[in-house]
């Protein structure tokens, strides 16, 4: 028997209205489901919608066709149903690094001193003890982001969005920050959906790759990641890793496409 997704698309378009008065087809009939408890990347080149995908999940947006179903309810436009990290999600420069943390909280009604508690031992378990007093410019862009993060983990909703969390950091920093990120996906048990232009990065932290294309917005390919947990870093030395490699990056027209470096 198959368990219901946690969040599946159904059909879902958007169009765009522009400044000239003509229309934009940002997504052009996407159907996404996700299982619960998965860790799941959507790749593509840059404007193929992932971030449209993550508002419309988020309810920030409201498709213009198609609905978002979340525990197999129509949600589609309906927000603090999940976690979302923005794609240039930034601490609150004037918000030590604990109450950065624990805004989140307190937007759920939390008491200030309630959330300081509860956030506190997470702070010290995931890597940041100690800097809970510090404000956001005195740490380093790998910091910062295990801040962010930590803030988007501890919002209380099964349901995680991570829109290029890694995608400032290098390549030791980040490499760091993704064992991180997959403990505390362990720990939490979390349904996860992650953006990322980095087709080695995706196929580490996966179980299911959905690959995109732009112009329309679309989902052309849905590969499963059958890696065993947990996963050494040597794994991406193997033949199995690196088929999978080669298959997204075939998708994505060798991935040439896929490393445009302009944001948005
Ligand atoms: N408010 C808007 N008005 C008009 N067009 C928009 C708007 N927001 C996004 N778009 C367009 O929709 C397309 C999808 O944008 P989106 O931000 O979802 O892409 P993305 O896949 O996240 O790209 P990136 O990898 O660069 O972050 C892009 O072509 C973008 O220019
Ligand atoms: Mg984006």
């Amino acid at each position: 028997m198959r368990t219901p997704p946690k969040v599946e698309l159904r059909a879902v378009h958007h169009r765009f209205l522009r400044p000239d008065g003509s229309v934009f087809t940002a997504l052009d009939g996407v159907d996404l489901a996700v299982a619960p408890g998965t860790f799941v990347s959507l790749i593509g080149p840059s404007g193929c919608g992932k971030s449209t995908i993550f508002n419309a999940v988020a309810g920030l947006l409201t498709p213009s066709d198609g609905v978002v179903v979340i525990d197999g309810q129509d949600a589609t436009g309906t927000i603090g149903r999940v976690g979302y990290m923005l794609q240039k999600d930034l601490l609150l420069p004037w918000r030590t690094v604990l109450d950065n943390i624990i805004l989140g909280l307190e937007i759920r009604g939390a008491s200030v001193s309630e959330a300081r508690a509860y956030a506190l031992p997470y702070l010290h378990r995931y890597g940041l003890g100690g800097f809970e007093n510090a404000y956001p410019a005195s740490l380093s862009g790998g910091m910062r982001q295990r801040a962010a993060l930590l803030r988007t983990l501890l919002f209380d909703s099964e349901i995680v969005l991570l829109d290029e969390p890694f995608g400032a950091l290098d390549a030791q920093t980040r490499g760091r920050m993704q064992e991180w990120l997959l403990q505390i996906w362990q720990d939490f048990r979390k349904t996860v959906i992650f953006v990322t232009h980095d087709v080695e990065e995706a196929v580490y932290l996966s179980d299911v790759i959905h690959v995109m294309a732009a112009r329309p917005g679309r989902v052309v390919a849905t590969l499963e990641v059958p890696l065993r947990r947990p996963r050494p870093r040597s794994l991406a030395l193997t033949s199995e890793f690196s088929a999978i490699r080669e298959r997204c990056l075939d998708l994505l027209g060798h991935g040439a496409s896929a490393h445009a470096e302009e944001e948005a």
